[in-house]
């Protein structure tokens, strides 16, 4: 049996237990949005009221289906789909196991895309739907001993710039929100993958350092809840837009205008590789 939704548009957020996606849940459903937050763990305590929850694991198929089945005979069709769930491994390439690399890519692309295949049949049907799918500054330039965690969100870039083709005719629109630092569960969440005796550890436990310690300096999450809420306000969703510290945002933006030599220069120094 459907609940009364009060013509409210219905959100689903995934990855709505922490960090970006808590908030994201949270400032929608401020706004009047009916949300309904999904993480892998039954319901957390301290998840505001004004947001129903259901579990979804994105890696599992079964689970995803489930789910924005049981939302849809719930509330009614997700008009508008967050697609936030995502973990992060760093470590150096040559240390990183196989299969530590394609679970990367399960949780952050594969996941992502599972998501967006369960959500698209539903918004097509109805000639009107709106995906807003997270992907990362490190989706833009390739972090140094985070070559899975950049290549899963490089292949985001690539899937939302075709797909928006695709689902143009049918009224369905998709957009990529980049963020770059914010403070979150992320980086407690990180696998950390330093082989003991590995060449690259010394220089691998300096750089996370840094990346880890403007992490937690980083943005608070609400700034990514009002950056969703501007977007779903606009008349058609740009096919990307950063969020989070303005002088990451602005070096990705000079990324294009720097020769690559340049641009390594500056990472080097700043990452002391
Ligand atoms: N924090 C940053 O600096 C930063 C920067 C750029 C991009 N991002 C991106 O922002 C998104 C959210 O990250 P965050 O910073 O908010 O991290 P977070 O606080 O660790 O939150 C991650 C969320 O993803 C969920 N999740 C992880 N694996 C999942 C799975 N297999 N199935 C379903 N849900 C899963 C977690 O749910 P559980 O409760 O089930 O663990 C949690 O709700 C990620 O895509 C991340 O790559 C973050």
């Amino acid at each position: 049996m459907a609940e009364k939704t009060d013509g409210k548009r219905i959100v689903l957020v995934t990855g709505a237990t922490s960090g970006i996606g808590k908030a994201i849940a949270a400032t929608l459903a401020s706004a009047g949005y009916l949300v309904i937050g999904t993480g892998r763990r039954a319901r957390p305590s301290d998840l505001p009221e004004t947001i129903h929850y259901e579990i979804m694991d994105v890696t599992d198929d079964a689970s995803v289906a489930e789910a924005v089945q049981k939302i849809t005979n719930t509330y009614g069709y997700p008009e508008i789909c967050i697609a936030c769930a995502g973990s992060g491994i760093a470590g150096a390439v040559e240390d990183t196991p196989l299969q530590e690399a394609k679970a990367q890519f399960e949780v952050n692309f594969f996941g992502t895309v599972r998501v967006v295949q369960a959500v698209l049949p539903l918004m097509r049907a109805r000639n009107a739907g709106r995906i807003i799918l997270i992907g990362s500054l490190a989706g833009r330039t390739g972090m140094p001993f985070q070559a899975f965690y950049s290549a899963s969100k490089f292949a985001l870039e690539g899937l939302v710039e075709s797909l928006r083709h695709e689902i143009r005719p049918y009224g369905v629109e998709v957009c990529l929100l980049e963020p770059g630092d914010f403070k979150t569960g992320f980086t407690g969440a990180r696998r950390k993958l330093a082989r003991e005796g590995s060449p690259y550890l010394a220089r691998f436990s300096t750089t996370i350092a840094i990346q880890e310690h403007d992490e937690q300096h980083g943005a608070d999450p609400s700034a990514a809840g009002a950056a969703v809420l501007r977007l779903l306000r606009m008349r058609k969703l740009p096919l990307r837009v950063s969020v989070g510290p303005l002088f990451q945002r602005a070096a990705i933006g000079m990324r294009r205008l720097l020769p690559d030599a340049w641009f390594e220069a500056v990472y080097r120094i700043y990452y002391r590789l």
